[in-house]
């Protein structure tokens, strides 16, 4: 069983990885738009991970016997200055998720509530690759800048990604 303050923030939390989902969405349509098919394909899998992090949680709180209650999700932003202004906001998007986790855990370990901590401990880890993954590409983008080969190059990388 989980506390009523519990399941509340666990939903809230289902919540932000919709979200997620939806906003990387926005992103694989921006770079769609652009005709930039490998980044519009690492962005669509990436989107589908968010989802499957939601259901993640939407599973656990059944398991535990909480009452799963779906909120309106908040609409993306759906236009960007550049590449590297998605991939920033990237970064900055999965810290504020990592946040949100390490606040969960919080509330877990102040409840005594173990199985929620354990839960949770998946999405530690998890949060901690996609900081770096993000983080990865900032970089790489600020390495290529304008260099239309080396964007050519990395969108053939991120078109190969494959769904896991
Ligand atoms: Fe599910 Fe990228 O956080």
């Amino acid at each position: 069983m989980i506390s009523a303050k519990m399941q509340k923030a666990l939903n809230k939390h289902l919540n932000e990885e919709l979200f997620s989902s939806y906003l990387y969405l926005s992103m694989a349509a921006y770079f769609e738009s652009k005709n930039l098919n490998g980044f519009a394909n690492w962005m669509k899998l990436q989107s589908k991970e968010e989802y499957f992090h939601g259901l993640k949680f939407y599973d656990f709180l059944h398991q535990v016997g909480g009452r799963v209650t779906l909120s309106q999700i908040s609409a993306p932003k759906t236009d960007w200055k550049n590449i590297k202004e998605v991939f920033t906001e990237t970064l900055e998007h999965e810290k504020h998720i990592t946040d949100l986790i390490n606040k969960l855990v919080d509330l877990a370990i102040l409840e005594k509530n173990h199985a929620t901590n354990n839960f949770l401990q998946w999405f530690v880890n998890e949060q901690v690759e996609e900081v770096a993954t993000a983080e990865d590409l900032v970089n790489k983008l600020e390495m290529i800048g304008d260099n239309k080969n080396g964007l050519f190059m990395l969108d053939r990388e991120l078109g190969t990604r494959t769904a896991e």
